[in-house]
This record gives C-alpha cells, structure tokens and sequence, in this order.
C-alpha cells in the first residue's frame, strides 16, 4: 500500500499550505490520509493554528525557540524527520533553500517518499541525493511543476529514446520590460509575478530566471541528462510545463492549469491522475499557446545554469548560495537588482572548481560562499 501519512517541511509556506489544501481534499474522499508532523521556520502562530484546526495528531518542529512545538532550533525540521519518517510515510520538503537539503536527505535514507518541491537538495547534492536513493525502498516525486511535466511524459520512455528536454518559463514580470528600466526594478516590481503566486526567494528567482537556471541543473540530477540534452523556452500563458523530444520527432508535452494543486496530488498519490484538481482544457480555447527563446542578455542566469552543469562538483552549491544571499540582499534594498546576477557569477566563478564529495564538504562550502558572497556588499 502506498505512503498516507504525510510530514510537510515547511508548512506554513505557498507550497506547504497548498499541500494541506491538498491533503485535506484527500482526506476528503479516504480518511486514512493524515498529515503527522508539519515544520516551519519561525511562524509558529501559523503552524500551530494549522495543526489545531486540522491536523491535531501532527508533531511540530520550528527553527525558532519556542516551548510548543515538539521540536525547536535550527535542526528542529531534522529531528522531526528522524522522529517521524519511515518507508510508510511521504515526506513533503517544501522549506525554501538550502536550509532543506539535510531533512530531505535524511528521510531518503529512512527510506521514506520524498515530493521535491525544494529544489536545492538536487541543485547542491544532485550526486548525494541519487546515491541514496539506490538504498532508499522510498520514491522521489518532483513538484515543481516543469520537473513533474517531464517525469509524466517520461512514464514509458527509455533513456536512450530521449533527444531533449524543455523546459518552459514563464517569462515572469520582466519579459517585455525595457532592458535600460531594469536597472531600476524595485522588489515590489519583482515580487508582482503574472503567473504564480509563490514564496519570495522563487518570485525574485523567476523575475531574473535564476529559478530556470536551478531547474536546469534540478532536471540534469533528475533525469540523468546532459547540458546538451537541455533546453529552456519562455511560454508566458504557462500552461505546458515541459517538453520531451524524442529521436523520432515525436515530441511529447504536458498541459495543465498553472496551480500547483495538480503536482503536488499526483507526487502525493504516487502518480495517480484520479481526481481534479482544475477544470479540463477545451482544446478550441488554446488560441495562446506562444513560445519564444530565452533572450540570453536580459536573462543570462540561463547560460549560467548550463555553465553549472558543465562544472558539476560543487558549482550547483555556489549557485544557490549566492543567489540566496543576493536574493535576500535585493529584498532589502541593499543590492540593485542587476547585480544579482553579477553576484552570483562572480562566486560561481571563485569558487565554482570546488568539489565536495560528502554531505560535510557541501554545508562547508554552502557557508564559505555565503560570507564570500555577503562581504562583497556589506
Ligand atoms: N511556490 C511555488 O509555486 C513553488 C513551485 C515549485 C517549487 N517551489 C519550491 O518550493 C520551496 C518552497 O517554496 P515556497 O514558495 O513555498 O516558499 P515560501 O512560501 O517562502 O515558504 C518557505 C517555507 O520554508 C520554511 N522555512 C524557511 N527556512 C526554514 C528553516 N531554516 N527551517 C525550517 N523551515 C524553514 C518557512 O517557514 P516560515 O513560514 O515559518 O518562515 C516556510 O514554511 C522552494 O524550494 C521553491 O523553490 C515552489
């Protein structure tokens, strides 16, 4: 029988509250389903309504130190998975950045399932995560949506069948912008996505397309695929999320509304496509289907993804650490918005040759990046 009992890292995020939107719908229809342990940063008021509420039998954990939840500190999500995770259970890893690579891992290890949607425990461990999963009697099911798209077109499909791989983008707010006004874009400019309705660091990440960059690096660890094989393509309606070439010249697409419901049941039920999550397109009404290039001087952190591949070893980990860094900067209006990029360029450039070989290596080089990186602008 497959995983019903759910823990969600980072619960009182967009997409740990969109999982317990899920989760109730679920519940909904097999009671069986439950969520037994929710984690968060520091909104423990959030976290605690959310369990009372609904979820009462689930045990907390929050960064913050407080005396309600189960667990508290910096490795409070941590000890919550080493408490709760078994191969009877799914884990949800929704923290935002590299702050959920050591949960996530670990409930690889304990063999739980895995829904991805934090994309960088694959960006700065691609080599770890896929270590342990040879061992693991558990699944990883990617949610972000363009990773989720793929595996769907994949089912079926053998690797040496595959050509390429798209992904798309949305384009975010800065698509038609004039590329002189971007020297001035403000966070709230940034924060306004046409699309998605998202956390912080991902919105800003998909105004420059750092997000493409780290889904790039996210689908070659995912999917076993080179620089080559990868593609990104901007598509403003956002309603195909990824692309299979095939050497044959089919090419098969996924389509779906672009609510974050529909990957995060189908990781959840292990694939199922048994209930709706969004109305069914009429095909009469798809008049918008536009793709178009990514423009490489407006958003460069695309041929830095590819950059990233191609280093391997620790460039994903610098990737991440820096653009966290500058993403928060930008946030507080101490960093301009073009410089972003620049930023996280220069220390892939640093420090892009290092290669860690363990878990140790990777949150010592996620440290040295980030003091790096945050005294070139303090
Ligand atoms: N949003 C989307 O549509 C989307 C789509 C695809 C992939 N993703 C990925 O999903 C992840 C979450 O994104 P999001 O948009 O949901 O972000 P978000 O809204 O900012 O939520 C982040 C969550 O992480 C928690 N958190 C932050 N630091 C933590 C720490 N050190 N320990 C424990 N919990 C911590 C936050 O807790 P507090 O609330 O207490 O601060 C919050 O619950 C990211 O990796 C993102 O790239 C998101």
């Amino acid at each position: 029988m497959r995983p019903q009992k759910v823990i969600v890292l980072g619960a009182t995020g967009t997409i740990g509250r969109r999982t317990l939107d899920v989760l109730k719908q679920l519940q909904g229809s097999d009671p069986t389903w439950d969520c037994i342990g929710m984690a968060c940063g520091s909104r423990v008021d959030q976290i605690l309504e959310q369990s009372q509420s609904h979820w009462p039998a689930a045990k907390l954990a929050s960064m913050v130190d407080d005396d309600r939840p189960d667990f508290c500190g910096p490795d409070a999500a941590l000890h919550l998975v080493e408490a709760c995770a078994t191969p009877e259970t799914i884990v949800v890893s929704a923290i935002v950045g590299s702050a959920g690579l050591r949960p996530t891992l670990r409930a690889i290890e304990l063999g739980a399932s895995v829904a991805l949607a934090n994309k960088e425990t694959l960006v700065c461990a691609g080599n770890l995560v896929q270590e342990a999963l040879k061992t693991s009697s558990g699944t990883l099911w990617p949610v972000d949506s363009e990773h989720a798209a793929i595996a769907q077109c994949l089912r079926g499909i053998r690797s040496e069948q595959i050509k390429s791989i798209v992904l798309t983008a949305s384009g975010g707010p800065f698509q038609d912008t004039p590329l002189a006004d971007l020297q001035n874009v403000t966070p709230d400019q940034a924060l306004n996505h046409p699309v998605w309705n998202m956390g912080p660091r991902i919105t800003i990440d998909s105004a420059t397309m750092a997000n493409k960059a780290l889904e790039l690096v996210e689908a070659h660890h995912l999917f076993g695929v080179t620089d080559q094989q990868l593609h990104a393509i901007v598509h403003p309606g956002s309603l195909v999320h990824g692309m299979v070439h095939l050497h044959d010249g089919t090419t098969l697409m996924q389509m779906s509304a672009p609510d974050m419901a529909g990957p995060i049941r189908w990781a959840l039920t292990a694939g199922e496509h048994d209930a709706a999550v969004a109305p069914t397109f009429d095909p009469a009404e798809l008049t918008n289907l536009r793709f178009s290039a990514v423009d490489p001087t407006r958003f460069p952190f695309v041929d830095l993804g590819f950059e990233v591949i191609r280093k391997g070893g620790g460039a994903g980990c610098v990737l991440n650490a820096a653009d966290e860094v500058c993403v928060q900067a930008f946030l507080d209006g101490r960093l301009p918005y073009l410089e972003v990029y620049h930023h996280v360029a220069e220390a892939v450039d640093r420090f892009g040759h290092h290669a860690p070989s363990s878990l140790t290596d990777i949150l010592e080089l996620d440290i040295a990046v980030r003091e790096d990186v945050a005294n070139r602008f303090s």
